[in-house]
């Protein structure tokens, strides 16, 4: 494997301690965490994922970027929607088991053990999603290591508006850096 560039570094700063303050600030963000559904023939998964965000009010379009050796990848691109799950912040847990391809079953209304159903674009929602956001892919674009995925909302729901979310600082997770 090659050894991946720093990219800038300031002059006069060492290379080495540059990247390592550049990936705690990074780190730092602030950022949701969530699970991404996504299916396309006859194939589905959960992703534990961060980075997603509106990015336009009219239209309601939400990005979510993943890495391009992903399954999810593959699957937004071919299926051409996503869902967005939110979490309870007690929910912690469930993240944990969705950072590899979702083992199927044994029944057609479990994905990696937990119980899910399929929503209006044929992506896989979370029964224990606290709201979830629908999205048909308009946009998609190559950034490096990951695909930038722009979708419009098409559909959502909110069978929990009062409880407080999990966010990636509840737990000792990270991600990029
Ligand atoms: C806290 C956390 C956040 C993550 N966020 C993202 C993300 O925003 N985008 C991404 O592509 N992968 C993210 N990952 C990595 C994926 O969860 C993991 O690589 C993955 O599930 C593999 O995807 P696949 O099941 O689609 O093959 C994150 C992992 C963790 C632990």
């Amino acid at each position: 494997m090659p050894v991946p560039s720093p990219g800038p570094v300031p002059s006069g700063v060492a290379p080495d301690g540059y990247d390592r303050l550049r990936r705690r600030v990074l780190w730092r963000m602030p950022s949701g965490l969530y699970l991404l559904g996504s299916a396309a023939g006859g194939r589905r998964n959960l992703m534990t994922h961060t980075w997603a965000m509106q990015v336009a009010i009219q239209p309601k379009l939400l990005a979510v970027s993943v890495r391009n050796d992903a399954l999810t990848c593959e699957l937004v691109r071919q299926g051409g929607a996503f869902s967005l799950c939110l979490l309870k912040r007690e929910d912690r847990a469930l993240v944990r088991g969705f950072t590899k391809p979702a083992v199927e079953g044994p029944e057609p209304g479990m994905l990696g053990g937990v119980a899910v159903r399929t929503g209006a674009t044929g992506a896989p929602i979370i029964s224990a999603a606290v709201a979830w956001l629908e999205c048909e892919v308009r946009q998609e674009t190559m950034l490096g290591d990951h695909t930038l995925f722009v979708g419009e909302v098409v559909d959502c729901g909110a069978p929990d508006e009062d409880a407080p979310l999990l966010r990636t600082e509840d737990t000792r997770l990270n991600y990029g850096g």
